[in-house]
């Protein structure tokens, strides 16, 4: 292919330059929109996948975001065609919007690869959008670059700075301690969130919209530019004119989503005190590429990073100020002698040459590697009898006192057990007693839900106890904090050990050597195995059926079995 931004050899040419019956169909039906008879000359098609909806409300913005891609693909002689894909909104699906990232991926995929595109931006905000996009993409394999929604503006409340989420779990907790009214709490909604935009803490939107610079798969700055600054909309501008250059260049996903690239995202991310939630949507999309990708990469490429960034929830500030301090790429610059610093990206050119000119502007936001933030980034990848198959820990976000603890658990059935009694006074719960939920996994709840920071029980909160050891088979909030131990694989349902813990074992958390041990003999743990119930799914049918028979554990990136992998950009067959 040239790099003539016209050229017979495109994929839409299939559809389009024929001269019978189906090109009548295919170039007729489009021309009821007012498209010009040029538009079907040989340019490049590029797709819009938008996750625009009003049940979306942090991607309530994309339509017009959408309007400005296409500006640019227009300018640079491309022809844009925006599309729908479902829509994951974090605030109001139930039961967990990661029960469906997979199914949204699954209409991305078949939606790109049903339609006549070259090329596909693909505009994301939400936490699962971003994940849910890419890996349909990945499975179709044309050339792809996102565009996030960028973060909403810092909420403001009372002279004070809020953060998504991260302020919601404090002021919940406060009302729980009886050190904030409901009335208070009620009020903080609105200011709370101010703009269009995602959540504006370094939560799992910002994480994977920044990871996207990381992986080279996004415009430097696409991280965290603010929704509702005009630079986003220029930023937009940009990626529709450079998508079209992406086709003539023949420049797809898998050349720009490598095994390096991973690296850079993961090493990003340990920088970030980014979510942890990135583990299981990276491992998913490594898997949709074929790149060999384990959670020990986790480990091994982000331990020795320092978290650079003082952000909420690892630290005080927030994505508004992380982009006038310099950004993802003032950021990517402190790191690059720890990059793969010539894998290309979207842009054309190498990692390191995209943001060697980068710079930090406001040294409280942004540190040094030199004088970092905190000096744990990264993700703890621990391994032991109670998680055979791995379990992770933000230690950026864990408190250092507790980072090597051993404790008595409280054991929590799942989620119901969970809320019936966390709060009740007669828990035997002290200071430094192990929290246990079980059965919140991807088959278990299912969907894995973000439930893994289990609230701290009020009588411990009355004591100025803040933080317990925790640990479950779920996710956590990207928003969220404490010294949470998450994604314990195998989950419960699944037969993992955690099932088989009891109120009163004695379980060791050992961070600095990633061991985490249920001081229970063997013997014992043989005999609970033998007397445990197997779990039985309630669901019947549907796609809640379906994904209870295929999921696979947190380790593997909780994707669909028969989903791993790419079937390409062809078609072989036609209907009319
Ligand atoms: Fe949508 Fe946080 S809830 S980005």
């Amino acid at each position: 292919m040239a790099d003539d931004p016209t050229d017979d050899d495109l994929r839409s040419r299939e559809w389009f330059a024929r001269q019978d019956s189906y090109g009548f169909i295919y170039r007729s039906w489009l021309k009821n929109q007012g498209h010009a008879a040029r538009m079907f000359d040989g340019r490049p098609v590029i797709g819009i996948c938008n996750t625009w909806s009003d049940l979306t409300p942090c991607n309530g913005h994309l339509r017009g975001l959408a309007e400005h891609v296409k500006r640019g693909v227009y300018e640079a002689g491309g022809f844009p065609l925006e599309f729908p894909v479902m829509s994951l909104g974090e605030p109001l699906m139930r039961p967990t919007t990661m029960l469906f990232r997979n199914l949204a991926a699954m209409d991305v995929e078949a939606s790109i690869r049903a339609n006549p595109m070259d090329g596909v931006i693909l505009l994301v905000g939400c936490d699962k959008t971003t994940p849910a996009c890419l890996m349909g993409a990945a499975s179709v394999g044309l050339p792809t670059l996102v565009v996030s929604g960028g973060p909403m503006l810092s909420g403001r409340w009372k002279g004070r700075t809020l953060g998504s989420g991260t302020d919601v779990i404090r002021f919940k907790e406060a009302v729980r301690a009886g050190t904030m009214s409901l009335e208070e709490f009620m009020a903080a909604e609105a200011a709370n969130s101010r703009s269009a935009g995602a959540c504006m803490t370094m939560g799992t939107a910002s994480t994977m919209a920044a990871l996207c610079e990381g992986l080279g798969i996004a415009l430097p700055d696409n991280g965290a530019i603010p929704a509702v600054d005009s630079r986003r909309q220029a930023l937009s501008f940009e990626a529709g004119r450079r998508i079209v250059a992406m086709v003539g260049e023949t420049l797809t996903i898998d050349r720009v989503i490598t095994r390096d690239s991973l690296k850079n995202a993961i090493v990003l991310n340990a920088a970030l005190g980014g979510s942890t939630n990135a583990v299981v949507h990276l491992l998913a999309l490594a898997g949709r590429l074929g790149i060999p990708h384990t959670l020990d990469d986790w480990d091994a490429w982000g331990r020795d990073v320092p978290c650079l960034v003082n952000l909420m929830p690892s630290g005080e500030y927030l994505m508004e100020d992380f982009y006038y301090a310099g950004g993802v790429p003032a950021v990517l610059n402190q790191l690059r002698d720890r990059l793969a610093g010539h894998q290309i990206t979207v842009t054309g050119r190498a990692i390191a040459e995209v943001n060697a000119a980068a710079e930090i502007h406001d040294a409280r936001v942004i540190r040094t590697l030199a004088e970092p933030f905190k000096p744990l980034g990264g993700i703890a990848v621990l391994r032991g009898n109670l998680a055979p198959d791995g379990a992770v820990l933000k230690p950026s976000a864990a408190s250092p006192h507790l980072l090597v603890h051993r404790g008595r658990a409280v054991v929590f059935a799942d989620s119901d057990d969970l809320k019936a009694r966390i709060d009740d006074p007669d828990l035997p719960v002290t200071p430094d007693s192990v929290l246990v939920l079980k059965n919140c996994g991807p088959k278990g709840y299912p969907g894995m839900a973000e439930i893994g920071n289990l609230p701290i029980p009020p009588k411990i909160l009355k004591q100025g106890v803040t933080d317990m050891v925790r640990i479950s088979d779920a996710r956590m909030s990207g928003t969220a904090y404490g010294t949470v131990v998450l994604h314990v694989a195998p989950e419960a349902a699944a037969g993992g050990p955690l099932a088989l813990v009891e109120d009163g074992d004695w379980i060791e958390l050992d961070v600095p050597n990633r061991r985490l041990h249920l001081d229970v003999p063997d013997a014992e743990l043989a005999r609970r195995r033998a007397a445990a119930a197997p779990f039985v799914s309630k669901y019947a049918r549907g796609w809640e059926k379906l994904y209870v028979e295929h999921v696979m554990q947190a380790d593997k990136g909780v994707d669909l079995d028969f989903l791993v992998g790419s079937s390409g950009p062809y078609v072989d067959k036609v209907s009319h």
